[in-house]
């Protein structure tokens, strides 16, 4: 064995916002109904964001939390990754906002834009600071305010996505190099740009100079998802060099429970080990997989010491898969 340094999860945290957005409450909005979106997805409510929280005040309650249960604070913090689809601002990027929320001394800030995979692709690029002694306390946060690209028009969409935020602590100790370590043992990443219409949002500053409205081919995207995702976890395990059956925890993005169930049955996890927030968070893009892994931690199902599989898939589009021990 040879001592090598990993970067740790040492706190996770989480924030939704206030109000509740039943399917019953949507179904006042476009042609929908609760038996519809619960049979088709698993979602029953979402959250949404006040008029006046934006994605860097929802990151700051998740990050302020995760730091506490670290027994962090601001002034530890030396690097912060935040994914987000949803930025306050065309710059700064929201890192750097939240930086300077959170009252964080001079360090590195910035933003991963990879959509519904961010968070994956954010912890990958957070461990290659981390995990190179170049940074000793980063926040790693997903946040996202998916309701302000939703048409309200298009029930094939508005009925999927809500708003929040999760954030995870990161910090350097020695493993012995083997899948005993704490900390990320693998990842596997991927785009497949050509496929950016199955999921894409219709405006931006440099093509018509509009925020835009998210636009899906839901079933496209279904029909890739499980197929995707399944090779990336594989991939994962192996950089890992971990069986997949021998994770303790699978807490994958939450777009769908039939996505969610139909990945675990692929890859062969059992129903049991799935964490699913989806019912009462539903699709909060990069903010997914935070949520769901606080959710676990605080209801004391995920512990100290076990193995956890992350997926996820998204706009690009997009999918990854980490493998870390908590
Ligand atoms: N309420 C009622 N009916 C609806 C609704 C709704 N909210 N939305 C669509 N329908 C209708 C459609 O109009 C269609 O009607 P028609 O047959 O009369 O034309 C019918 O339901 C079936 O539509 P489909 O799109 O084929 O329905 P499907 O079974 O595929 O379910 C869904 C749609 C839930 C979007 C599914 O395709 C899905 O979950 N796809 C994956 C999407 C996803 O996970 N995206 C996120 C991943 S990436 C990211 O997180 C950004």
């Amino acid at each position: 064995m040879t001592s090598v340094l990993r970067s740790v999860v040492t706190g996770v945290g989480s924030y939704l916002p206030d109000r509740v957005v039943t399917n019953a409450d949507l179904s006042k909005v476009v042609d929908t109904s609760d038996q519809w979106i619960r049979e088709r997805t698993g979602i029953q409510e979402r959250r949404k964001a006040a008029p006046d929280q934006a994605a860097s005040d929802l990151a700051v309650a998740a990050a302020t939390r995760a730091l506490a249960a670290a027994g962090r604070t601001p002034a530890d913090v030396d690097l912060i990754v935040v994914a987000t689809t949803t930025p306050d601002l065309t710059f700064p990027a929201t890192a750097a906002i939240v930086q300077r929320k959170l009252g964080c001394p001079v360090g590195v800030a910035f933003d991963v834009q990879a959509v519904c995979s961010g968070f994956v692709y954010a912890l990958s690029v957070a461990d290659g600071f981390v995990g190179r002694g170049r940074s000793k306390c980063a926040l790693v946060i997903g946040a996202e305010t998916m309701t302000r690209l939703m048409d309200w028009t298009d029930r094939g969409t508005c009925v999927l996505f809500g708003d929040g935020a999760g954030a995870v602590v990161l910090e350097p100790r020695v493993g012995e190099g083997s899948t005993a370590d704490r900390g990320l043992l693998g990842f596997a990443l991927r785009a497949d740009g050509a496929k950016q219409d199955l999921l894409y949002v219709d405006g931006g500053v440099s093509s018509n100079g509009q925020i835009g409205h998210l636009r899906m081919q839901g079933n496209q995207v279904f029909r890739h998802a499980v197929v995707n995702i399944s090779e990336a976890i594989h991939a994962a395990a192996d950089d890992a060099g971990i069986a997949v059956d021998s994770v303790d925890w699978f807490i994958p993005h939450q777009a769908n429970q039939r996505i969610l169930e139909g990945v675990a049955r692929r890859v062969g996890i059992d129903e049991a080990k799935v964490i699913s927030t989806v019912a009462q968070h539903a699709n909060t893009s990069a903010a997914s997989i935070p949520l769901a892994l606080d959710a676990g931690v605080r209801d004391g199902r995920v512990k100290p010491g076990q193995l956890l599989l992350l997926e996820a898939m998204g706009g690009g589009l997009t999918w990854g898969a980490c493998v870390l021990r908590l």
